[in-house]
């Protein structure tokens, strides 16, 4: 735990492309700008978080869950529609119960959305998943079963051999990390609980062909802040480490490495050597500092450790290489950009993948409103420039049908006017991203920037 002096919480103001929208529309047969590639026939999903109209939230991450659903079938953007999460917690019912346990289903269900073993899930890691229709309609929690007693995080792992679904939760209390697998049928069929020192915010993890990657890393649960938005914040004393764990549980080999936070696992693999390596988007301590407090977040005080730490650079893709041989981590900066949300092509989670896709934004070093595209054999990158005036969300990469090369395909993103006045979803030819869209489809309304979303094909 750590000690705290906080002022009260106050609102955030989420204004320009971060403004809610106040409603549910339906919008049918959308222009397209260009020519949609017929084989993108399903819907491209994206999940955040949309207070109701007149609730104010403290933290950027709490808000309702939103999921803004875009149909696209043989060439036409059939619909657009966007729907809350209908959760107990919109309801109004509280997370932390008079009792003082927490109610896993009165969650805001707003971080990601994806289709596993043919249920369509709304993820965020304080609870369980939401259920929904392919319409968007709310069944209800998924405990799967009566099986899963933790919350889940919003980054399952599916790994594309087994089809198995891959997964965690973490929570406040012992056991603080607790390992999940899914068979490919959706059944929850192994949960192992993971030792670690505290409750730390885990938000992601990774998965290579035989092992678990753990980040055991240092934003740490604060009591003090129940109530106050995101009860996390940065603690010096934690430590930073990387655990390694087989698929089937044991022991966990831990590495330790800089202090670090990590959102975002680009992707994880075991190379020749039987070293893993994990690329990741990584935020220095300072950097963190500054993150978390322009989106609502609690800090030390300015001047205290977090700000003495001072160290330079920006949320940049990063490499850890462990190698359990010597015992020892390897680390290196791939980019001196300024990143978030990293993706690939699905095909490859756990393997070695050679493009990782990623956004741009708000960079001081101007790099605003790009999408971008890492070679990470030879180095390379190439950019899709938006352009100041324009922010992308994550970059969904969709395979070609019959794709020989691992870029072969699109990557879906939702560019949204800065000032918040409209939005698109863009489709880029991810072979080729300097090119210009293959096809921009104009949305019926602005959508306020989230967090992640997939692409479901009517194939599956
Ligand atoms: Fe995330």
């Amino acid at each position: 735990m750590t000690e705290s002096t906080h002022e009260e919480p106050r609102p955030i103001d989420l204004k320009g492309y971060l403004t809610p929208v106040p409603d549910e529309i339906d919008a049918v047969e959308l222009p397209v700008t260009g020519v949609l590639p017929p084989e993108l026939t399903g819907r491209y999903l994206r999940n955040g978080p949309n207070p109701l109209p007149g609730e104010r939230t403290p933290h950027w991450f709490v808000g309702h869950g939103m999921i803004h659903g875009i149909r696209l079938r043989e060439g036409r953007a059939e619909w657009y529609r966007n729907r809350w999460v209908r959760t107990r917690r919109l309801a109004g019912d509280p997370y932390l119960r008079q009792d003082g346990t927490r109610d896993l289903a009165a969650v805001h269900a707003n971080t990601h959305v994806i289709e596993h073993a043919g249920r369509l899930l709304a993820l965020v890691e304080s609870g369980l998943p939401y259920e929904l229709t392919p319409e968007l309609d709310t069944l209800g929690p998924c405990d799967f079963g009566g099986r899963l007693t933790t919350a889940m995080t919003a980054h399952p792992k599916e790994d594309p051999v087994t089809g198995e679904l891959h997964f965690f939760g973490y929570g406040v209390e012992p056991p603080y990390l607790t390992y999940h697998r899914l068979s490919a049928d959706g059944e929850l069929r192994r949960s192992v609980p993971v030792d670690v020192p505290g409750p730390t915010m885990a938000h992601d993890f990774a998965i290579t062909q035989n092992h678990v990657v753990w980040l055991d890393l240092p934003v740490v649960f604060d009591m003090s802040l129940v109530g106050r938005g995101m009860p996390y914040q940065w603690n010096d004393n934690y430590g930073a480490r990387l655990g390694v764990m087989p698929h089937d549980g044991g022991d966990v080999r831990w590495f330790e490495i800089e202090p670090c936070y990590v959102f975002h696992v680009g992707n994880a693999w075991e190379d020749e050597a039987g070293r893993v390596v994990i690329d990741g988007v990584r935020y220095s301590p300072e950097v963190w500092h500054r993150s978390w407090t322009s989106i609502g977040g609690s800090t030390t005080p300015a001047g205290g450790p977090v700000a003495a730490a001072a160290a330079q650079g920006g949320t940049c893709l990063y490499r850890w290489t462990l190698d359990p041989a010597t015992g020892k981590v390897h680390e290196e900066q791939l980019d001196d950009r300024w990143i978030e949300f990293p993706t690939l092509n699905d095909g490859l989670v756990g393997r070695g993948n050679r493009y990782l896709y990623a956004v741009a934004d708000d960079s001081p070093t101007g790099e605003n409103g790009v999408v971008l595209k890492y070679d990470t054999r030879t180095g390379a990158s190439q950019a899709h420039e938006l352009g100041r005036d324009h922010v992308s969300s994550e970059a969904v990469f969709v395979p070609a049908a019959d794709g020989r090369s691992e870029d072969e395909g699109w990557l879906l993103s939702i560019v949204t006017d800065r000032a918040g006045a409209a939005s698109d979803l863009l489709v880029l030819d991810a072979a080729d991203l300097a090119a210009p869209p293959v096809a921009t489809v104009r949305l019926p309304r602005r959508v306020p920037a989230g967090f992640h979303g997939s692409w479901v094909p009517d194939t599956n």
